[in-house]
């Protein structure tokens, strides 16, 4: 199963604190640091991923995509003074394998941390 995250910034309706991930004989841990695609919406733009349903489409295949180390900060990356200054939302995508044994298990998402609100969505893709 291939499943794709996508990580608005946008709003969180609850937040559930969780402790620090640990893995034991019941538990694994997968990370998902490493280069996520990466598109920004212009500057104040008004909503335009959210209105667009970017959610559901393949970033990678965006003219304006690129990638971005995560964990970073998009800020402190590039020389553009737009990306460094940028307010609005930008939207990272990765797509990861969950491997068959895992499927019927509960799978948590941890972030270390997320700049003032995120929506993320998993969508089982083919
Ligand atoms: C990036 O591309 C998308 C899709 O074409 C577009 O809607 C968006 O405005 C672009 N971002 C910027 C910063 O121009």
């Amino acid at each position: 199963m291939l499943n794709s995250w996508v990580l608005p910034l946008l709003l969180f309706t609850t937040v559930t604190p969780l402790l620090y991930v640990q893995k034991n004989e019941i538990r694994s841990v997968d990370t998902l640091d490493g280069l996520w695609t990466f598109v920004r919406e212009p500057h104040n733009g008004g909503d335009v991923g959210i209105v667009n349903g970017w959610k559901g489409k393949d970033l990678a295949k965006f003219e304006n995509s690129t990638v971005m180390p995560v964990p970073s900060s998009y800020n402190d990356l590039g020389t553009s003074s737009e990306l460094r200054d940028h307010i609005g939302w930008v939207w990272y995508q990765k797509k990861e394998f969950i491997p068959l044994r895992d499927s019927n298990m509960r799978h948590v998402l941890r972030f270390g941390s997320v700049n003032y609100f995120a929506v993320v969505v998993s969508e089982p893709t083919d």
